[in-house]
């Protein structure tokens, strides 16, 4: 399964994408909001990877490559959910739009889900302002969701129905 953007990717995840997805889940910057701590070891990206792979096509779960190397992901580990990851040094750009909006496209076309959610930390300014560009509209909110390395973090929970959706992107 493979999504071609204007400068993007988007294809299964393969066993040998585990260097470059542990240089993405082991950065403190990404994983400041993620639902894990920085991943400390390969070992540890690994077991995540296998269960992306293991995922299968059941779920449109996508590893985002740009110009050949992996920069991250973005799909559903979970369907209804989104959930979505760049190495900083692909920021500011675009490119999380992108790719999302590829997935999101994707599911609407191939899957009968009517609505998509995501559950984004208060704090992921950068991640709410995707998600709210996107068309995304805050559902809900719970406190202490996630303890990460003993502290406590509260969720936002976004939704995305398929009337709300209107593709605009990739336009670049
Ligand atoms: C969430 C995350 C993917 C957002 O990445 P991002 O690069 O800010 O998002 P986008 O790709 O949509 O880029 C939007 C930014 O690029 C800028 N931009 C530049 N060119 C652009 C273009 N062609 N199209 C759209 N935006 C563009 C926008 O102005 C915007 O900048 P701003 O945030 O300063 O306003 C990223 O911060 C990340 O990987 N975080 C770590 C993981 C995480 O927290 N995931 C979410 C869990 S809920």
């Amino acid at each position: 399964m493979e999504i071609v953007t204007a400068r993007l990717r988007l294809r299964s995840a393969r066993p040998d994408d585990l260097v470059a997805l542990h240089a993405v889940l082991s950065d403190p910057r990404a994983t400041r909001w993620w639902s894990t701590p920085p991943h400390a070891s390969l070992a540890e990206t690994a077991a995540w990877l296998d269960s992306m792979i293991a995922n299968g096509p059941e779920q449109p779960d996508f590893v985002v490559e740009r110009d050949g190397l992996v920069i991250g992901k973005a799909g559903f580990w979970r369907l209804p959910e989104i959930g979505y990851i760049l190495h900083p040094d692909h920021w500011g750009e675009g490119l999380a739009t992108e790719a999302v909006s590829a997935a999101i496209d994707h599911v609407f076309a191939t899957r009968e889900a009517d609505r998509l959610t995501a559950d984004v930390d208060p704090d992921n300014r950068p991640s709410i302002r995707l998600l709210e560009r996107l068309g995304f509209v805050r559902t809900g909110s719970a406190e202490r969701t996630f303890c990460i390395d003993g502290e406590w973090k509260d969720s936002l929970y976004y939704g995305l129905t398929r009337d709300r959706w209107r593709p605009e992107w990739p336009s670049a």
